[in-house]
């Protein structure tokens, strides 16, 4: 079923992976509410935006509410996502303060915006696109876990549990849920990483939002569900056919 004339939400919608998606949305033909935290997505022609923090359910509920006034809702990009370095040996008043920032955004968010969005999505099937990493990919995390991140890879761990739950549960609705667990993509995030804002050459070729974006638009028209997607640097993986049960959670 096309997506083109239906709304797109995208959360953290202003830079970054989350620009890169309402860009291509608006290009695919949909209506596209475009929310963030603290910029109003207003410089993006096509994206109707708003400032929403999505971790907060007045905020969630209010731009579902708003979304659904323009129209029937088709996708769900949660992209919003924020990440810190917290080593385990940290002091207790900044694990636990973390743990807030992190999780609220990464996991308590996704979820209360996505269940807004179910119901909407329930009259006619749609997409839930979860951004998760590749530190988290099954199949390639090995060796990829950056040991002082480990509040970040919890949340994006627990995030590919809800690709997973959702996407079983969902099926009958004929609503697909997949999650992308893409590697280094130039945004805002990865260059706040260093020091000077500058990529490091050692980090090798960084995918571009519109990348990433296309792969969502693979899946999306792929109809596959309850899947992880890797895309590792440079190239975002081509999305082959639909692999037998035991081998759905791979790269
Ligand atoms: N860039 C990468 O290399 C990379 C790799 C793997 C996964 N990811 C994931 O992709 C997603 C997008 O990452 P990015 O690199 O574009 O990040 P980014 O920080 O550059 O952009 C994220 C956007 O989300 C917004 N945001 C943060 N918290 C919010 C909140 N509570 N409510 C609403 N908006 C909020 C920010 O203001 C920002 O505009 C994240 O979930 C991230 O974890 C990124």
């Amino acid at each position: 079923m096309s997506i083109a004339g239906k709304v797109a939400i995208v959360s953290g919608a202003a830079a970054g992976l989350g620009r890169g998606f309402a860009e291509r949305l608006v290009s695919e033909g949909c209506d596209v509410l475009g929310f963030d935290i603290n910029q109003d997505v207003t410089d993006i022609p096509g994206v109707t935006g708003e400032i929403a923090d999505v971790s907060k359910r007045e905020d969630v509920e209010r731009v579902v509410e708003k979304a659904a006034a323009m129209g029937e809702i088709a996708v769900l990009v949660n992209n919003a996502g924020s990440w810190k370095k917290t080593p385990v040996t940290s002091s207790w008043i900044e694990a636990l303060s973390d743990w807030d920032f992190i999780m609220d955004t990464n996991l308590k968010g996704v979820l209360m915006l996505s269940r807004a969005v179910i119901p909407h999505l329930k009259s006619g099937g749609g997409h839930i696109i979860n951004l998760s990493s590749y530190y988290v990919l099954p199949a390639k995390s090995d060796g990829t876990n950056p040991e002082d991140t480990d509040l970040y890879n919890a949340s994006k761990w627990a995030l590919n549990g809800f690709t997973d739950g959702w996407a079983k549960y969902l099926a009958k609705d004929g609503i697909t849920v997949n999650g992308l667990c893409m590697g280094a993509t130039d945004s805002p995030m990865l260059r706040g990483l260093f020091p000077d804002g500058k990529l490091p050459p050692e980090l090798g070729a960084v995918m571009q939002p519109e990348d990433i974006a296309g792969q969502m638009m693979d899946l999306i028209n792929s109809g596959r569900t309850g899947e992880n997607i890797g895309a590792w640097v440079g190239h975002p993986v081509t999305i082959g056919e639909v692999p037998p049960l035991h081998r759905r959670i791979t790269g």
